[in-house]
């Protein structure tokens, strides 16, 4: 049995989520001779938007490899809800794909009707949560009194727990300002959303070949920080952004904050991350309300056109991030320049 793990890549958000990570997974997946798309971590208050041959599906704990036929493993660090995983089986059923390939780590934890219910009194309000019992269940991963994967009855003909080999690419959910130790605590989500998390799903660092960050021309927030003033809802130029880039929630329908695009996060995000490809993808939409601004080192800056401010964050990434190695811009849809070198 050939059980050697040749490479792994990994792509992660490098935002608060919502930045298209979906879309460079599953052109990923298409591309790149995967044995196994994975999941490292939370569950299904992710909402993943996957075009393939120009129809759209949307997924929120399944990854997207199963979309190209590759098996597509839930971690031991995920959480998972029974009923939105079935419904999520029989969705991928009726749309023909190969539900035989999607398997469950027997330590991931479950998501029970009381820490929904428990997430949607006592935090929904206060921080803006999706309400899909995230942080209750790994109260109790953590408290060491949760259900594993393992012990659910339904859950049987998909538990797997054997070691990855070949060529691996990990899926990130939300992104690196909503990660457990990284974000604006206690506006976070439960789980490690940087690529070190992905090691959860049993392989060294030393495996990790490619870091795909994915980051938009601009900022969104869904969900309460107060890092997004509520002023910015009252700016005609972010509501244009709103309306032109569908800034609505996946998952909740919320419509998220925007904000012009924050390049001094960026530039940690960046390097924390150990991000080598970075994918700055909507450039067609502030094209389209022709406005050109970002803040660096706490200041508001503008430019004329979209190809001086681009010129400016290449400037600025590349001084700044050493393991930075390609910088891709792209439109909405599109992702035709993306390779894997
Ligand atoms: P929770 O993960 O449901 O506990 O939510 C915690 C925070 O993370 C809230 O502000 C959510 O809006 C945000 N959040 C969780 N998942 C996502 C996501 O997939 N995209 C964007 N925001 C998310
Ligand atoms: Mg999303």
């Amino acid at each position: 049995m050939v059980d050697k793990i040749n490479y792994v890549d990994v792509c992660c958000g490098l935002s608060w989520g919502d930045e298209a990570k979906g879309k460079i997974v599953s052109y990923l997946s298409k591309i790149g001779n995967y044995d196994f798309v994975c999941r490292w971590a939370g569950g299904n208050n992710a909402g993943h938007t996957i075009y393939k041959d120009n129809i759209k599906y949307k997924t929120h704990l399944i990854p997207s490899g199963i979309f190209y036929n590759i098996r597509s493993i839930i971690g031991p660090d995920c959480v998972i809800n029974k009923k939105s995983f079935f419904e999520e089986i029989n969705y991928l059923k009726e749309k023909g794909f190969n539900t035989n390939l999607i398997f469950i780590s027997p330590n991931t934890h479950v998501i029970t009707d009381e820490h929904i219910k428990e997430d949607i009194t006592s935090l929904h309000d206060s921080q803006g949560t999706t309400g899909k019992g995230i942080a209750p269940c790994y109260k109790d991963k953590y408290a060491r009194k949760g259900i594993l994967a393992k012990n659910i009855d339904e859950f049987k003909h998909y538990i797997w727990d054997e070691k990855l080999y070949g060529n691996i690419l990990c899926e990130g959910a939300q992104g690196f300002w909503l990660d457990i130790n990284k974000g604006n605590y206690p506006y976070v989500t439960s789980s490690n959303t940087l690529p070190y998390g992905a090691c959860s799903l049993g392989f060294a660092p030393q495996y990790i070949r490619n870091i795909y960050g994915a980051s938009k021309i601009y900022d969104t927030r869904s969900g309460i920080d107060p890092f997004f003033s509520k002023e910015l809802l009252e700016d005609t130029d972010l509501l244009e952004l709103v309306k032109i880039g569908h800034e609505y929630g996946t998952t909740t329908g919320r419509m998220r904050t925007t904000n012009w695009l924050n390049l001094d996060k960026l530039i940690d995000a960046v390097k924390i991350s150990g991000t080598t490809i970075i994918i700055i993808s909507k450039i067609d939409v502030i094209e389209k309300i022709n406005k050109y601004k970002l803040y660096y080192d706490s200041k508001i800056l503008e430019f004329d056109n979209f190809s001086k401010m681009k010129d400016f964050i290449d400037k600025i990434l590349i001084t700044n991030c050493n393991l930075l190695k390609k910088i891709i811009y792209s439109n909405t849809v599109e992702l035709k320049d993306l390779d894997l070198d």
